[in-house]
């Protein structure tokens, strides 16, 4: 019951809550690419500056597969793992070759691409073009195992597969970016971890099953690699 009931509560909440960030103006598939690989290693605030600066040096595509090497790594210096914008230039370079230079539209296309894992391809589907696919990163794993009141480890990926397919059919076909930006956006700013859940600001309190319990703050369980 809770996942049928938070969707409305969310997407509502999303639309009147959300943080003013750089990706989410001027949304398309390249910016919300760069955004979220560059989010996937280093916090909102410090991202900001380096996403700007991306924006401007290298505002397409095209520029991304072109860029000498040099440039690319200067303008990743500071957020390390030099891996993930190299692998964004090789997949740069695919969308020019294979893809003309226009971003793939669809899932498994986009997931196809070096560097791109579920969480990136269901990101770039849903912010980007309302494809209604989950994107479950370490906020969404948080915000679903209170919600459900579940004590499975999220750190194994059997469990983070199965809240993808558990959150899928509840997407809402009309507000998928809403919907997934929500979860990302609360498990961010509410639905935060180390003791310091904001329950009494929650739009999902009243349908969610770990503090019916009064467990928030047990969970999610996260088990050692
Ligand atoms: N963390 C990961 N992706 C994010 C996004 N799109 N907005 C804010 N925080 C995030």
């Amino acid at each position: 019951p809770q996942l049928y009931e938070a969707p409305e509560l969310l997407v509502e909440w999303y639309r009147e809550r959300k943080r003013d960030l750089p990706w989410r103006h001027h949304v398309n598939a390249y910016r919300v690419w760069v955004s979220e690989i560059m989010l996937q290693q280093t916090r909102v605030e410090a991202v900001k500056p380096f996403f700007e600066r991306f924006m401007t040096e290298l505002p397409t595509v095209k520029d991304l597969a072109e860029a000498p090497e040099d440039k690319l790594l200067k303008l990743w210096e500071g957020l390390g793992y030099y891996n993930r914008v190299r692998n964004m230039q090789k997949a740069a370079q695919k969308i020019e070759e294979e893809y003309a230079g226009k971003f793939p539209e669809n899932y498994e296309e986009i997931k196809a691409l070096p560097g791109i894992g579920n969480y990136t391809a269901g990101a770039i589907s849903s912010f980007a073009y309302g494809i209604p696919k989950p994107a479950v990163d370490g906020n969404v794993l948080r915000v679903v195992s209170r919600l459900l009141a579940s004590d499975e480890d999220i750190m194994k990926a059997s469990v983070r597969t199965k809240i993808e397919n558990a959150i899928e059919p509840v997407i809402p076909e009309d507000a998928a970016s809403d919907f997934n930006q929500g979860l990302i956006e609360l498990g961010a700013i509410v639905c935060v971890p180390n003791g310091e859940a904001k329950c009494e600001i929650c739009p999902l309190t009243g349908i969610c099953e770990a503090k019916r319990l009064g467990i928030q703050n047990e969970l999610p369980v996260k088990k050692k690699a």
